[in-house]
Order: C-alpha cells, then structure tokens, then sequence
C-alpha cells in the first residue's frame, strides 16, 4: 500500500530539525509541517517575528524560515496534537553522552529517543512512519520497534532510519544539494513515502536506501572518519612543528592524491561540535559491548589525540609566556566550535580558556555570534573552580580591538572570516610587549604580522 505524506511532525527544534524541516517545507510546499519541542523558549524563538532572533544561526534560514513559516511550516510546543495529525514523525532530538550510570561517559542516552517513541505510541491512532533522524547507536531501532509493535492497539508503525549528514555553517546548502540522502528500512512503500519527498530537490541518484542497520551504523562511521582525518592531520602538525615542515604545505601535497582527497585536512586547535566526541565515544562503547577491544581501542585514539591538541596548544601558550600566565591578559577570538554558527558545544575555545584559567590568566573572549553568558555557562558547567572565580577571571568583550587591548596574548580559536579584517597594526599598537599571537586555526598571515612587531605562532609551522 503506498503512503500519502500531507503532514509531517518533526519532535525536536534545534540545529538539526529546525534547518531540516525548514528545507523540506520550502522545497514542498504542499507538505504541512509542524516542529515541536518542549522547550518552550526555542519554540518561541522560532516564532518571533523578528528573523535575527530565530534560535539557531546558519547563513541563509531565516530567508526560508519567512518563506515557509505560516505557510506549510509552524512551531508549536502541542506535542501530542503533532503527533496525532501527522502521517511521518521524524524524531530529532538530542542523543547526548550519558553522564550518569552505566555507560557514563561512553554511550549515548536514550532517554530522549525512548520517551518520543512511548508518546507516539500512546497519543496515535493511525498509521505512522516513525523516521530516526537524531545520530543513534546501531540497532536502535529494535527497540523503537519494541515500545512501537507493543501498544495493544491496531495502529502500524513502519520505522526508518535516515540520518542527518549536514553540517553546522553550512546547513542550509548541504541540505539543498547534499553529497547523499540515507533512508534504512524494512517496508518498501514506507522508504518510498521517504524518498518521495527528497526526491522533490534531490536527484535520484543521491538517495541511497539500505537495510535499517546500515543506515545507523553509516552515521557513526562517517563521522568517525571525518573526525579521524582531523585528528590525522593534527598529529602531524605537532611533528611539523618540530621538524621545520609545514602542514599546510603537507595537506596541500597529500590532499592533490585523489585517493586521499583534499577535504577536512586543516589542522587546528582541535575539532569540536555536539557530534564527532559524542558518535565516536558511542561507537567505541558499542565496540566494546561486543567485545571487540581492538576495533575500540582504534577509534578511541581519534578523541585522544583530539584530547592532546587541545591541551598541547594552551601549553605553548603557558610556556610561550615565560611559564607563567598568572594575572596576564590573554585575548580569545572566536568561542563557536567552527565559524558561521553560534554553537559553542564542546568548542576547542572551552577548553583552552579553562586550562589558562586554571593557571589564574586573565581571559577576555570575543566571538561575532556567541552572547556573554553562554561563554560563563560553558566554563560553568566544566566545574573547574568556584563560578565566582571564574567571573572574576573571564570576561567577554562586544568589541574584539577592548579583548585584544593591554592583552600579552591573543589565542585564535575560531576561523570567522572577520579576523582576518582586523586593522592589526591597531591591534599591536594597543598590547604589551611582546605582543604574542598564537593561531589556532592558521588563519593570518606570518609575514605580515611579524611585519608589524608580533611574535607569530600558528597550528604546524
Ligand atoms: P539540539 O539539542 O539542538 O535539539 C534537540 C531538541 O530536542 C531540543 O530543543 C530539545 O528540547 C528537544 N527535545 C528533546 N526531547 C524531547 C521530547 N521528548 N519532546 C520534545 N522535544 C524534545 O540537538 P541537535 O544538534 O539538533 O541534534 C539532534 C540529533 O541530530 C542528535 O542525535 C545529533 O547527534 C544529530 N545530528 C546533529 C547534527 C548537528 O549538526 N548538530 C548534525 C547531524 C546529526
Ligand atoms: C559534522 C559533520 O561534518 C557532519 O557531516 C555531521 O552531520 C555532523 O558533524 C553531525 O553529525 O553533527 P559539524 O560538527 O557541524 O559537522 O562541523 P564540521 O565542519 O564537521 O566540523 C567539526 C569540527 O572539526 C569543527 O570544530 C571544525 O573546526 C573541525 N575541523 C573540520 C577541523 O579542525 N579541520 C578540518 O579540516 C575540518
């Protein structure tokens, strides 16, 4: 029997819903969509009719968000009335790392997935396609399918996995022209209904359907070895730095070997992102629930190596510093975890910031995108030191030339393009001597800025 899709609900409003169902309601206008989340605040957000306030920043949402919002696309926190109206259901909530219990730590907490699926299966009385679109563990779906089959009513469900491959700065584009589109599944008819849809922007030959499994084990890996090639090319850089090689130069010649390609081989600081910690961790767990210890022990190293960039990095600042950064004014520009967002989840800056705190520096942070408080919360909820410490010695700044000012140091920490547009001579003019840059993410140029008088040092050179 083929499936008629006339509304969709989609439970969970952040980064991925949000942008995901925008896309689907512009590109399908005869689609109702309705995103719901039971954060109340984010809903409103969504709602406000001043498009600068939406609650996710991505180039190009909010010419599609006023588009399609009131159109075929509406934000509500009435869940359960979602849920009831819709034919698909695509859940999209957040599958974080658990922090409690077994599998602290390592695997990811179902909590969230679990209570969608008991909701919809209290609140349906048709048939639904339920569609995984968070990130989850291989097999999930047995025990959606579980909570789903066991209702005692006589409504179907048809489950489907299709995992979300957009990244964050670029969604919008990666969703209007992605690479591929992922649909696992069981019933024929209901991967159709999926397809169907995509196939209203996204050329056939980019919609790939496997068996449910597949579908959930590709998300992992492929953001298992995206993050591995950043991780590769950090360890290199660390021996660039050592050796008078330069990794830019390194990247550039291994990248032109089209077997290797030329993508995702900028060293920096190290990445971060709600994402690649998070799977990889996840998929290390699931490794060794079936006791697979080399398999563990192999992705495991990506995040350690992860763990040291991020690490090695504040050190050369300490030790840069004549060891000591103790009451020294150091300048951060850039929080985000990539530039174009104004998402901080485990950002290299965090952690960096709280190393240098940890030795009693005086941090000032400038990012274009990310407002002051979420800065104090993320160093908060790191629970390094009383928060009132923290407040003391962190501050952050709307103007970057008050961050960089009397500063010993500044730290690049995000790419944003307008670092580069910096009047630097401005910027030297206005901090101690010597006036230190380290670039996280090698984004200025040596010779200029040693030009003006700075003591250079950049990620691999
Ligand atoms: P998010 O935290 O931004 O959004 C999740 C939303 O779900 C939150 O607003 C939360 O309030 C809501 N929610 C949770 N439980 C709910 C419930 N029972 N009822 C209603 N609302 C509920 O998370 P995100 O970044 O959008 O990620 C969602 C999933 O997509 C994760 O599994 C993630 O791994 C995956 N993913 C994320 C990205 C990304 O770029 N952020 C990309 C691909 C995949
Ligand atoms: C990543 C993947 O690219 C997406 O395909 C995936 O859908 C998403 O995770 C997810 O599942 O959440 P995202 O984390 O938004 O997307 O951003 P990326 O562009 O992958 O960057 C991740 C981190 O790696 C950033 O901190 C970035 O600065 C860093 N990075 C990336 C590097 O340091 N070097 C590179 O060459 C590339």
């Amino acid at each position: 029997m083929a499936f008629t899709i006339k509304k969709i609900c989609c439970i969970g409003a952040g980064y991925v819903g949000g942008p995901t169902m925008s896309v689907i309601a512009q590109q399908c206008p005869d689609i109702q969509i309705t995103l719901v989340d039971m954060n109340t605040e984010r809903i409103a957000a969504w709602n406000n009719p001043d498009l600068d306030q939406l609650p996710i920043y991505e180039p190009g949402l909010s010419d599609i968000v006023a588009e399609a919002r009131d159109r075929n696309l509406f934000f509500s926190t009435d869940v359960e009335k979602a849920i009831e109206e819709a034919d698909m259901i695509f859940i999209s909530v957040n599958t974080p790392t658990k922090n409690y219990g077994k599998g602290k730590g390592m695997a990811a907490d179902l909590k969230y997935i679990e209570l969608c699926a008991r909701q919809i299966a209290d609140v349906a009385t048709s048939d639904k396609i339920v569609v995984e679109k968070s990130t989850l563990p291989v097999r999930t779906a047995a025990a959606l399918k579980s909570i789903l089959h066991n209702t005692g009513s006589s409504v179907n469900f048809h489950i489907l996995s299709n995992p979300e491959f957009l990244a964050e700065g670029t969604a919008v584009q990666d969703l209007l022209n992605p690479d591929r589109v992922l649909i696992g599944g069981e019933n024929k008819e209901a991967i159709q209904a999926l397809v169907d849809i995509y196939a209203g922007w996204v050329d056939k030959d980019r919609i790939l359907t496997t068996n449910l499994w597949s579908s959930e084990l590709s998300k992992l890996t492929a953001n298992a070895f995206l993050a591995q090639r950043v991780s590769s090319i950090n360890s290199i850089s660390e021996l660039c730095e050592k050796t008078g090689a330069d990794v830019q130069e390194v990247a550039k010649a291994i990248g032109m070997d089209t077997r290797i390609g030329s993508k995702f081989l900028k060293a920096s600081v190290g990445f971060g992102g709600s994402c690649f910690q998070k799977d990889i961790l996840n998929l290390v767990y699931i490794a060794r629930s079936y006791n697979l210890q080399e398999v563990a022990d192999y992705w495991e190293q990506v995040i350690l190596m992860n763990d040291h960039q991020k690490q090695r990095f504040a050190d050369n600042i300490i030790q840069t510093l004549f060891n000591t950064v103790n009451g020294k004014k150091i300048a951060i520009l850039g929080w985000a975890f990539k530039k174009d967002t104004n998402d901080t989840r485990e950002s290299a800056a965090i952690y960096v910031a709280d190393h240098l705190l940890n030795e009693q520096a005086d941090i000032h942070v400038y990012d274009p995108k990310v407002p002051a408080e979420k800065v104090f919360v993320d160093l908060e909820y790191l629970n390094s030191r009383p928060d009132a410490e923290t407040r003391r010695l962190a501050s952050v700044s709307e103007d970057p030339y008050e961050a960089c000012k009397d500063a010993h140091a500044i730290a690049i920490l995000t790419e944003w393009d307008e670092f580069k547009t910096y009047d630097w001579a401005r910027i030297k003019r206005s901090m101690k001597s010597p006036s230190f840059i380290f670039d996280g993410r090698k984004l200025l140029e040596r010779a200029q800025l040693e030009e003006l008088g700075f003591v250079y040092y950049a990620i691999g050179e």
